[in-house]
């Protein structure tokens, strides 16, 4: 086996005797998180983005990659054909049913959210084994791996080390944990008594990301999704009832930072990685705070606060903060945007110019 390139993949080259095209493949691309990481990818100079989607991917982010395909992750045979046409060097796995909507259909959500993801890790070891190169694995999972029992437990524990409290209470948890340790297990003891096993075909590398907030998009079947529809509702004339108490704190990022810390962590060296899943996160206000920030740049926004009961103990469930020194430590993880940065620098320009279209 040959280590595998930190960072770029090469771009496709024209002439590879034969041999199919290498891709970069990206499960979930029309997504939240897909779309700003398509444009990222293209920005630094790839050519070979394969996207995968349930729905046709936008038009302006089709024209970003060599090949998009329409279909579910746990359609082996789509999987099997996309392996038969390129080499696929590196997965960004992204397709999930998010928090609250895999609570209506909890089987569902483990199918899509499990099933798929073992489907495309036993297509990343099929991979490595075809092409003879390690297959690197980014997995964005969640802060809702963690389950605290209650609020004085939350606020006690503060900024929640990666191995604390990881209980979660919501099916999406179960699921993005679960997804971690078979990550784990895929890439140090897949077939570990297998004769013919060959080792470190795979190379996982996860991230838990906190609530994300973009200005571009809305996020859809979330449960942190109270701060990005608090911030596009303000900023479109919307009153907005939010869903969970003043005082509810988790913490966010802004999509740049997320789509950012993803990269870093993929291009890290290998060696310096001391575990393969990191928390991530920038700022943790409360959703009060949250709202301050939305009146100062629209004064007339209309939010109030009106508690959905089972909504908000899922969010009473995830910490009040995470502990990232792990990632910073290792890889360099450095958000620019804190909250007020994240409203001056990023938001604010960007919605008001989107809204005003
Ligand atoms: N944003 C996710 C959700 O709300 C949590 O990571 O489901």
């Amino acid at each position: 086996m040959t280590a595998p390139t930190p960072g770029r993949t090469p771009a496709t080259s024209p002439d590879r005797g034969g041999r199919r095209n290498t891709a970069i493949l990206i499960t979930g691309a029309g997504g939240e998180v897909g779309h700003g990481l398509i444009s990222s990818l293209h920005g630094l100079g790839h050519r070979n983005i394969v996207a995968l989607d349930v729905k046709k991917l936008r038009r302006d982010q089709r024209e970003l990659c060599q090949d998009s395909f329409e279909g579910d992750i746990c359609d082996n045979s789509l999987l099997e054909r996309l392996l038969a046409m390129y080499e696929i060097t590196e997965i960004y796995h992204l397709a999930a049913l998010l928090s609250t909507r895999a609570e209506f259909t909890p089987e569902t959500a483990h199918a899509v959210n499990v099933g798929g993801a073992l489907n495309l890790l036993r297509l990343a070891t099929e991979q490595a084994r075809s092409h003879g190169e390690r297959v690197k694995f980014i997995f964005p999972s969640s802060i809702a791996v963690y389950g605290l029992p209650d609020l004085e437990t939350k606020f006690r524990a503060g900024a929640v080390k990666e191995d604390e409290y990881c209980r979660p209470n919501t099916m999406y948890g179960c699921n993005k944990l679960t997804c971690e340790n078979l990550g784990r297990y895929y890439a140090d003891h897949y077939r570990q008594l297998a004769q013919d096993r060959i080792e470190g075909l795979l190379d996982f590398r996860s991230l838990r990301f906190p609530g994300l907030i973009s200005s571009e998009t809305l996020p859809s079947g979330g449960t942190s999704d109270f701060a990005s529809e608090m911030i596009h509702a303000g900023a479109s004339g919307k009153s907005y009832a939010c869903f969970v108490r003043q005082d509810t704190r988790i913490p966010f990022m802004t999509m740049p930072d997320a789509i950012d810390a993803m990269l870093k962590l993929a291009a890290a060296e290998e060696s310096k990685l001391t575990r393969c899943v990191y928390n991530v996160g920038s700022f943790n206000p409360s959703a009060e705070q949250i709202k301050d920030q939305v009146m100062r740049y629209f004064p007339d926004a209309e939010i109030t606060f009106e508690p959905d009961l089972p909504r908000q103990e899922i969010v009473d469930s995830w910490p009040a903060d995470v502990d990232v020194s792990a990632a910073k430590d290792d890889w360099g993880f450095a958000p620019v945007h804190d909250l007020s940065r994240a409203f001056a620098d990023y938001l604010v320009p960007r919605i008001k110019a989107r809204y005003a279209e």
